[in-house]
Parts: structure tokens; C-alpha cells; sequence
């Protein structure tokens, strides 16, 4: 069922009864924390903190569908998470095939591109094969654009757009005085998305964990104590909400 259209103007209704409809941000980034913490009170074994984790994330989608954010950026797995127990990681990657398989139609009928963001040369073939499928079927979507943070670390990405920089100038496409904040910001796996103007962390941990580093230069940050498996709607609201009461100055007065 089209979770998109039926019922966009109840959801503008009442979500606009919280937060004005006209200033919603236009890229929002999470930091999913706390599944394994959500687990463990439960006596659960962490993978399925990471399976409850995939049913906020199908929440959270959805929700950010209807209120008409242009760019959604979930960090699903870093280039620090492979120090994580390989049955871990193992069931991770599962989870990620199993939401891409399950959720797929449904996110093209609602107009979501699926956009990997992050290393995926060293992802294993399984999942890859998954993530190429899930891009190139939604590739012509213009609806949210939902980035999944995958092997990504904000320091390698900005370690391979100098990479690529060089490259260009060594083969004569790029003169060193060339180099701006656009030539690097398109040499990011963000290449011609805005940058997050809100950026939401879960869980109660107050860091950034090597998240979005050049592109969280002037985001607004949003932090809960909610474990991830637990966030809703209700506390997207909340955050946009926060968000919209910010000022923000981007360095000036
Ligand atoms: C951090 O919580 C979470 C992760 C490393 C994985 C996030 C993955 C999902 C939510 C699974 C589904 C993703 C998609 C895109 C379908 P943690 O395990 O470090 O929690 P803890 O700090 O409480 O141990």
C-alpha cells in the first residue's frame, strides 16, 4: 500500500499543528544509535536490536516522505564497525539485503531514491549486488532521496575526494588554484546534495563519531536519550520542531 499519497494532507494537518510546514529542513541526517543497548535490556541478543533498528528506520523513511524532506542520510555502518564481531557485521549485511528486498517496491511506488553513500568496493558481493539493484531501480525517482551511510567514515571520505583532486591534477583536468570549497564538496559522496541542516543523534551519546565531518560544518545537532529501535515520528517531529526554533547565522550576525 502507497504510504505516500493517501493520506499526505491528514499528515500535513496534523503534523503542522507541531511544526511549520514551510521551514522543514531540507536534508536530515541520523546517527542510529543505541541498538545493542535497546537488546540488551531486553535480554536480547544485539542482532535483534539491529532488526527492531530496521523497523524504526521503515518508520522514520516513511515519516520524512510525508513531511517533505527532500534528503534523508542514515548512517547504517561505519568504517570503524568492522572491528565489531564478524557475526555482527554478518548479520548487519543480512538485514540490510533482507530491507532492501522487502522494502524496495514500496520505496520506488513512493517515489524514494536509494542512494549508498561510503566505501561499497569493500562490501561483501551479496550485498552489493542488492545495493546496485536498489539504485539503479529507484535511480529515475524524484522524491526523497534516502542516502544509506554504508563502510562510510566522514575522514575517508574526505581522504579519497583529495584523491581524487590530485588525480584530476595530475592529468591535467584541475589547476591547483581551482581548488575551492565546491571542487572538494563535489568530491564527496554527497557531490551535489546540500548538507544536513539537521543532524540527529540518538541513544545519549554527544559526539559525532566521524559522521558527515565536512558536511555537518554549520548543522544544527539534535540529541535524545531514545534508543533507536524506539524512535518514531513523534520524535522527528520533536526534532524538527527544535530545529525550527534555532537561529541559525552560518557565521554572521
Ligand atoms: C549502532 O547501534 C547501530 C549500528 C552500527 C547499525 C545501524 C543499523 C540498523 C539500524 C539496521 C538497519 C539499517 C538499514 C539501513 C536497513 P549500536 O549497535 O552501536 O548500539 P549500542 O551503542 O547500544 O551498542
Amino acid at each position: 500500500m502507497s504510504f505516500l499519497f493517501n493520506q499526505k494532507k491528514d499528515v500535513a494537518k496534523k503534523t503542522g499543528e507541531k511544526i511549520d510546514m514551510s521551514n522543514i529542513p531540507q536534508h536530515i541526517a541520523i546517527i542510529m544509535d543505541g541498538n545493542g543497548r535497546w537488546a540488551k535490556k531486553r535480554g536480547l541478543v544485539r542482532s535483534l536490536g539491529h532488526r527492531a533498528g530496521m523497523e524504526a528506520v521503515k518508520r522514520v523513511v516513511k515519516a520524512s516522505s510525508e513531511i517533505g524532506v527532500k534528503y534523508l542520510t542514515l548512517y547504517a555502518f561505519s568504517t570503524e564497525n568492522w572491528k565489531r564481531p564478524v557475526d555482527e557485521i554478518n548479520s548487519l549485511m543480512n538485514l540490510l539485503i533482507e530491507y532492501l528486498g522487502r522494502e524496495i517496491d514500496e520505496l520506488n511506488r513512493n517515489n524514494v531514491k536509494i542512494n549508498f553513500i561510503g566505501d561499497i568496493s569493500k562490501i561483501p558481493d551479496k550485498c552489493k549486488s542488492k545495493i546496485e539493484e536498489a539504485e539503479k531501480i529507484t535511480m529515475n525517482n524524484s522524491g526523497l532521496v534516502l542516502n544509506i551511510a554504508l563502510n562510510y567514515g566522514g575522514k575517508d571520505e574526505i581522504v579519497n575526494a583529495v584523491k581524487n583532486i590530485c588525480k584530476s591534477i595530475l592529468e591535467g583536468k584541475l589547476n591547483l588554484s581551482d581548488i575551492d570549497e565546491n571542487v572538494v564538496s563535489n568530491n564527496l559522496y554527497t557531490a551535489g546534495q546540500p548538507d544536513p541542516d539537521l543532524i540527529i543523534r540518538p541513544s545519549g551519546e554527544l559526539r559525532i563519531s566521524n559522521f558527515m565531518l565536512w558536511q555537518s560544518a554549520y548543522s544544527e545537532l539534535w540529541f535524545s536519550d531514545i534508543l533507536w529501535p524506539d524512535f518514531d515520528k513523534e520524535n522527528l517531529i520533536d526534532a524538527i520542531a527544535d530545529y525550527q526554533k534555532r537561529n541559525r547565522r552560518f557565521g554572521g550576525i
